[in-house]
């Protein structure tokens, strides 16, 4: 039987990267922690970038790429329905699913970028308020279920449409041909642009550099405040780092001023004059000023504990996972020392880029 070259050889590594990008991203955001991100960003880049060429490459790719050559009108959905003829090229649900499927990820690019600058205030968008970034967050799950609702209707139909037509069409999208039959649907011929599509693409790659340092020069939303190198520096990290003004509310560093002579069975009582100054300064810039994610989860404090950061709802959920015999390492020897896993935990930000745990060292 002769064959045809259907799927030329950036659909097929568009394709099976893509297969790997989006892999990457679903595992890493669906089962990793944010220590995790980094590798989810890796996925979700690769992905954008290779839908981004090859929504290029469909206005001027060859003859199977071109999105002229195989996006369906309502007609020819319903023809495919009733006839269920073979095209050499995508069939019209096929041709739905991808139009489907690179809607979503673009969906999922633009809604996690906005979650990154509004949650992390990292990326382009470090002035979305956190409450924009929870929001955007929201969407990109929805999204993200409702792309692997689409892979998993995506292989049922290339598994039933490789049974209803007896070809192996995961390997034809691997080798990039197909046998010809008679009666078969093709789209016109049209010859590749391949400068054109690279023309684009740096042109495209050019103006998001220059957008990204334009958008970067707007100030970061509720930035916690700089580290004091005062009293409080010295006076509150004789025993443990000092713990970031942001991390609580207001009312909870009142209460631990007043209650410094008995402080986590320590006596930690300070000149009236001193404990004072510490006290307005955290105050000051306690979690109601500060629009990071440590300060909007770490916030809302158990009201039985109310400054005890590590019984915070948020922080138990967060650290769940990590056994009790981590924190009993001797480089970290307690939960209360943030700063062992968190290289910025001075800083109040906490950024998902900055955690490391660090290894057992041998006694
Ligand atoms: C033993 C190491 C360790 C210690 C100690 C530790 N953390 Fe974490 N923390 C982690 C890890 C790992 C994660 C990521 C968990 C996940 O998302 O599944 C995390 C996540 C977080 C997050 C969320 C980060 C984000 O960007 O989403 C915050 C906030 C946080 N920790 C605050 C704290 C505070 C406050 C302390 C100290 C009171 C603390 N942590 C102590 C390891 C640690
Ligand atoms: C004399 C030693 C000492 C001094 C000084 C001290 N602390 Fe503490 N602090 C402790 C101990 C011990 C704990 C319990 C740590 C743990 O659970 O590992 C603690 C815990 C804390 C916690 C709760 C951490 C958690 O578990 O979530 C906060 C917040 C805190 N201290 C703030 C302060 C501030 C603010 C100052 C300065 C005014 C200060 N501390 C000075 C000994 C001290």
């Amino acid at each position: 039987m002769t064959q045809t070259y259907v799927w030329d050889r950036f659909i097929r590594i568009f394709h099976w990267s893509l297969v790997a990008a989006i892999s990457l991203a679903l595992v890493t955001g669906f089962l990793m922690g944010a220590d995790a991100l980094v590798w989810h960003l890796v996925g979700g880049l690769a992905a954008t970038a290779l839908v981004v060429v090859r929504v290029i490459w469909g206005f001027v790719g060859g003859t199977h790429a071109r999105f002229a050559g195989f996006l369906p009108g309502p007609h020819t959905v319903l023809t495919h329905l009733r006839d269920g003829a073979r095209h050499l090229g995508h069939n019209p649900l096929g041709a739905l699913m991808v139009l489907a499927l690179l809607t979503v990820v673009v969906a999922l690019a633009i809604s996690g970028v906005f979650a990154l600058g509004g949650l992390f205030k990292t990326g382009p968008l470090v002035f979305e308020s956190f409450a924009a970034g929870r929001t955007a967050k929201d969407l990109h799950e929805s999204l993200a279920w409702g792309l692997v609702v689409l892979i998993g209707l995506h292989l049922g139909g290339v598994a039933f449409e490789s049974w209803r037509s007896r070809e192996n069409l995961a390997a034809a999208m691997v080798s990039g041909r197909k046998d010809t039959r008679p009666g078969d649907l093709a789209a016109r011929a049209r010859a590749a642009r391949p400068v054109v599509a690279l023309s684009v693409a740096g042109l495209l790659l050019l103006s998001g550099a220059g957008l990204w340092s334009g958008l970067q020069s707007r100030p970061i939303s509720g930035a916690p405040v700089a580290i004091w190198e005062g009293t409080t520096q010295t006076e509150c990290s004789a025993c443990h780092m000092a713990y970031h003004p942001s991390l609580m509310p207001a009312a909870s560093w009142r209460a631990l001023m007043t209650d410094l002579r008995d402080h986590f069975g320590e006596d930690a009582s300070l000149p009236p004059e001193m404990a004072a100054q510490i006290t307005d300064w955290l105050t000051a810039h306690a979690a109601e000023t500060a629009d990071t994610l440590p300060a909007h989860r770490l916030g809302r404090v158990e009201p039985t504990a109310p400054y005890t950061l590590t019984r915070t709802p948020f922080w138990i959920s967060t650290h769940a996972d990590i056994p009790d015999a981590v924190f009993a390492r001797r480089e970290i020897s307690s939960p209360a020392n943030c700063a062992a896993c968190h290289a910025d935990a001075e800083t109040g930000w906490f950024s998902p880029f900055s955690i490391a745990i660090p290894k057992e060292t041998t006694r």
